[in-house]
């Protein structure tokens, strides 16, 4: 007999079309696989806040066990989440935050503190003086919120620091590019460029070099993801200067949701640790990024393994009650 699944979580996802939403999921499942017990629900919003909340209220009306929310914006998901919360599901806020504190757990780094961390790198790179573009992650987010007032409060203590724009990036339309090119050529001084994320940091490298300017402008990011072309490769191939550690916390997501819904202890604040990577610790980075994605490999692997033996001893059950009964 096929063993009935205990649990159902439901988890709804802001986008899933990004490298670091995939790692975020990949994470969720690796940790999922040692509790066969639970259904696990992802509906994807495609980055829109209107079908995210239509999406929400499926997953309520399907009587999920738990609810993961990775909000589009803040604003616009926060009422069908306190909806869910009042009706007696218990909700984890993963990453993004909405505006109100009805919710069981939340999940994710601080990113204010993002901000702040990419602003003092500012300042040590330009010592106190020099002209800054901000390139910002989904308007409307609590991410982009959040980095950009980390941000602008760190450099705004040094006087001789200027932002002189912040350019919306609306996913990976890369709307920017257009409004950067035209920047860069009025202000032909322009000394860093923080964006949000690494994706939006590659393309802004793609428009400072297309205008021969590459080599003036250092470039920040935010997310730190390791493989090829993800902010650890960037920073060491030096097309960053530095990225952020941003950790995607899908294992950490998982393990609270299951531990609320085994009824055990949980804590309700889960602040994750970020990290400045830059040419100084690069390398160890890489190498130990590159150790732990063969670890979780091997994990998916041997997980394999298990569900194979596992289907193997459930056919041969199936033919022993199929003998026994005829
Ligand atoms: C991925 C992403 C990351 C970023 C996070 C913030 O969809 O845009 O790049 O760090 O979401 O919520």
């Amino acid at each position: 007999k096929k063993e009935s699944k205990q649990f159902t979580i439901g988890f709804s996802q802001c986008t899933g079309s990004d490298n670091w939403r995939k790692t975020m999921q990949q994470s969720m499942y690796r940790e999922l696989s040692f509790n066969p017990e639970i259904q696990f629900v992802i509906k994807d919003a495609g980055g829109q806040s209107q079908k995210q909340i239509t999406q929400i209220q499926e997953l309520i009306d399907q009587n999920v066990d738990l609810l993961i929310v990775s909000p589009n914006e803040a604003g616009p998901i926060t009422p069908v989440v306190e909806r869910a919360y009042q009706n007696g599901i218990p909700v984890i806020i993963l990453d993004r935050r909405t505006n109100s504190d009805q919710y069981t757990a939340y999940v994710g780094a601080d990113n204010v503190e993002v901000g702040q961390l990419a602003g003092a790198y500012t300042n040590t790179l330009l010592r106190g003086k020099g002209k800054v573009i901000e390139i910002s992650e989904k308007p409307g987010s609590s991410a982009d919120i959040d980095r950009h007032k980390g941000f602008t409060d760190h450099i705004g203590g040094f006087g001789g620091i200027k932002l002189i724009a912040k350019l919306d990036g609306d996913w990976d339309k890369y709307s920017f590019q257009a409004p950067l090119s035209k920047l860069l050529k009025t202000h032909s001084d322009v000394d860093v460029i923080f964006c949000q994320n690494d994706r939006r940091a590659l393309a802004a490298f793609k428009v400072c070099k297309s205008l021969g300017v590459e080599k003036m402008i250092r470039l920040i990011g935010v997310d730190g993801l390791t493989g090829s072309y993800g902010g650890i490769d960037l920073v060491d191939r030096g097309i960053l200067n530095a990225t952020v550690l941003y950790p995607t916390g899908g294992e950490e997501a998982i393990r609270t949701a299951i531990s609320i819904l085994q009824k055990k202890p949980f804590k309700r604040d889960n602040r994750l640790q970020i990290t400045m990577i830059d040419s100084t610790n690069v390398r160890i980075m890489k190498l130990q990024g590159e150790k732990l994605v063969a670890q979780q490999q091997d994990i998916e692997r041997r997980q394999q393994k298990i569900e194979e033996q596992r289907a193997i001893s459930e056919n041969q059950s199936i033919v022993i009650y199929t003998v026994s009964i005829t």
